[in-house]
């Protein structure tokens, strides 16, 4: 059976403008905020306290998330280590989010460390937000296919789930980085992690649409049981990593299924759909999303 109600986690801000080659004013980011949270988002990922070497388009984190009070929201923010996880507690931040992966070139390329180091630098960052009573979701990276290594057996991922859970992360959030899977993998790798003793109430999903997979493998993973599903508004971004240049899951591509599936957002498509449009402009492109176009196309 599907779910009742779907949690999107919004992650056009975070991951959706870290992959803009455009660097987009704090003014513009914190607009962008305020719309999605109009929109009836509840979950709007802000920003990253990374390296800004490392992105850019982020480098303003201790300016945008002040801005953000009042917003009545949850704003979860990246932490690599306890640097990041300090600078996010300075400001206020209540969610955080580490971010491992299943294979070692990416942990290579993302962190700068192995996938069991990366897991060492966590450890920490995830016991310190637990006892300053701030949620900690763990990202992993690369669960099906890697752009150096090929395809991602799903013994690496619940191997590197098992650890994230045990360090204490609330939620895990099983990324299609480069956007290659197919559904009947989605199937086979929730269940091996059910399997192994991951509550499946504990996963999301966080599809990139590269081969225009992404809402076939959600409603795979809804069937599942999943119930919380990344996505980023306008399909806004891409992966420096992947081939192609296609964006995260598009917000009003899943909306627009969910909705005609019966399935409770609490989104309001309109309102973010215009939102979409109105960054679009400030990005110079359209939008990639085909329900931001069948909805406000000519
Ligand atoms: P490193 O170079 O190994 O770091 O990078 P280090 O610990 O050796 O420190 C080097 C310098 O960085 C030092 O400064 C530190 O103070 C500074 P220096 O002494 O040279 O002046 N530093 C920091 N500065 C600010 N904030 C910090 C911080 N930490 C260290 N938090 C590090 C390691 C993790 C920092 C680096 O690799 C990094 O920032 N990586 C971030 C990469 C990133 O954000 N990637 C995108 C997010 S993941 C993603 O998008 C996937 C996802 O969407 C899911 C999916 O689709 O799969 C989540
Ligand atoms: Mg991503």
């Amino acid at each position: 059976a599907l779910p009742k109600r779907v949690r999107i986690h919004e992650v056009g801000p975070r991951d959706g403008l870290q992959n803009e080659k455009t660097v987009v004013p704090v003014e513009v980011k914190t607009e962008f905020i305020q719309r999605l949270a109009a929109a009836g988002l509840d979950t709007v990922e802000a920003t990253s306290f990374v390296h800004p070497k490392w992105v850019p388009q982020l480098a303003d984190a201790e300016e945008l998330f002040p801005r953000l009070g009042g917003l009545g929201v949850r704003l979860p923010v990246l932490v690599p280590n306890l640097r990041g996880l300090e600078r996010a507690l300075a400001l206020g931040a209540r969610q955080v989010a580490v971010f491992a992966s299943a294979t070692e070139a990416f942990a290579e390329a993302n962190l700068n460390r192995s996938v069991d180091a990366a897991l060492e630098m966590f450890a920490p960052v995830v016991r310190r937000a637990k006892g300053e009573g701030v949620e900690v979701r763990g990202y992993l990276s690369m669960c099906f296919g890697d752009p150096w290594e090929g395809p991602v057996a799903p013994e690496h991922v619940v191997r590197v789930s098992r650890a994230l859970v045990d360090m204490g992360c609330d939620e895990l959030s099983l990324g299609d980085t480069i956007g290659v899977a197919t559904p009947g993998q989605v199937t086979a790798l929730l269940e091996a992690l059910t399997a192994a003793g991951i509550p499946v109430g504990r996963l999301g999903v966080h599809f990139h649409d590269t081969y225009g997979q992404a809402l076939a493998n959600t409603l795979a993973a809804l069937q599942q049981g999943v119930s919380t599903v990344d996505a980023s508004a306008g399909g806004l971004g891409g992966c420096p990593y992947a081939k192609s240049a296609t964006g995260n899951l598009a917000t009003e591509d899943l909306v627009w299924m969910l909705r005609g599936l019966g399935i409770e957002t609490g989104v309001d498509l309109r309102k973010l759909c215009s939102t979409s449009v109105w960054m679009a402009e400030r990005l110079g492109r359209p939008s990639p999303s085909r329900t931001v176009h069948a909805l406000t196309g000519p």
